[in-house]
């Protein structure tokens, strides 16, 4: 039970004393949270982990920030994932290799125009790696704008991956009206399933186009709709959306920001009021527990906006992990590959000096 495993966690902490530091991501269950030494956003937690002179960093997240944490974490440290299994579903949206054959395609098709690419921290390492190559940088949902404006002193469109959300949403913020949306690989799925369909890849059509998307988004946040908003509203309720939703939402919403700037719009709020929260719904239930003088509220209810990928990671792991670590072994080790750890610390450091 809960109180049995938390005795077995604190027994594997006490063992490890500060050889070890447990971070978890604002969308990480209750049981896992409570067991953490910092709660955050993934690039904050990455930078506590940097921070800290810790061993080893057990990142109750998924991959992706495993992976961040590693490239910005001493050699000397080693970043534990508690389930392997946890990999974001929107970051396998972009692999690297599909969009490294892909950019050659839009750079011969683009008629001379000097495209970066934006990826969003959402996204493996190697593709990381692929941006720094091609002289782009990541951002994150809290300065993407800012991403997108470096990237235009530099050149005449961007190319973002993966989330087509956060990338519209990002050019509708800074007024850019010139947005395509490209799923390269639309003939090739349509062939492969037998369906009737263009055989080759398609290239937009690049015309003024200054933003291009990558066909990616997240599908926990794309199923919230305008009128679970409009019905929040209508109950009182003020909206906090995370950039990831679809733009009829975010145009919606009352307020629109990453999970800190959420965390923020609720420590700030004002008592006996009511916010209706779009996102991750275990950060809703976190809020409210932490905010208990203001009514929070998952938008949309507390069934369905559950994120797969971070429920991977079961209390049952974070216990197993530290016990092993106690007991000298090193279990589900992510380790990014020298070259791309490099590279893709190129493009996070273009991220830090915005
Ligand atoms: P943060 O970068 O705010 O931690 O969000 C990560 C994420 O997965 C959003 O869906
Ligand atoms: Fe990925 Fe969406 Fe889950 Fe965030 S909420 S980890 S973007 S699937």
């Amino acid at each position: 039970d809960e109180a049995a495993r938390s005795r077995r966690i604190a027994a594997a902490r006490e063992e490890l004393g500060d050889r070890v530091i447990v971070l978890g991501h604002n969308y990480q269950r209750r049981e896992i949270v409570e067991h953490a030494d910092f709660i955050g956003d993934s690039y904050e937690l990455s930078k506590r982990a940097a921070e800290s002179d810790a061993e080893y960093v057990v990142f109750a997240g998924v991959t992706f920030m495993a992976e961040s944490a590693d490239i910005i974490t001493d050699d000397d440290q080693t970043v534990i994932l508690p389930s392997m299994e946890a990999s974001c579903p929107m970051a396998g949206m972009a692999e690297a290799v599909q969009v490294d054959s892909a950019w050659e395609m839009l750079v011969e098709e683009s008629g001379g125009k000097d495209i970066i690419p934006v990826t969003y921290m959402n996204s493996y390492a190697d593709l990381k790696a692929f941006c720094a190559s091609h002289g782009g940088l990541i951002c994150t949902s809290s300065n993407a704008a800012d991403a997108f404006e470096w990237a235009f002193e530099r050149g005449d469109a961007v190319l973002f991956l993966p989330d087509k959300h956060l990338g519209r949403n990002t050019a509708d913020d800074l007024g850019i009206d010139g947005v395509v949306e490209w799923d390269p690989w639309a003939g090739d799925v349509a062939e492969s399933m037998g369906a009737a369909g263009e055989v080759d890849p398609e290239i937009p059509d690049l015309g003024d186009a200054e933003v291009i998307l990558w066909d990616g988004y997240c599908q926990v946040h794309e199923r919230f709709r305008v009128d679970h908003v409009e019905e929040a509203q209508a109950d009182g309720a003020k909206v906090v959306a995370h950039p990831e939703c679809r733009p009829s939402v975010v145009a919606a919403a009352d307020e629109v920001g990453s999970t800190s700037h959420i965390c923020d719009v609720i420590e700030n709020a004002d008592p006996g009021e009511t916010w209706a929260i779009g996102t991750e719904v275990h950060l809703a239930r976190h809020l409210a527990r932490w905010h208990p003088e203001v009514d929070v509220r998952p938008l949309c209810g507390d069934a369905c906006m559950d994120c797969n990928a971070m429920r991977q990671v079961d209390p049952n792991y974070l216990t197993w992990v530290l016990e092993e670590l106690a007991a000298g072994r090193e279990p589900n080790v992510v380790e990014v590959a020298p070259e791309e750890k490099e590279l893709a610390a190129v493009a996070l450091d273009r991220m830090l000096e915005l």
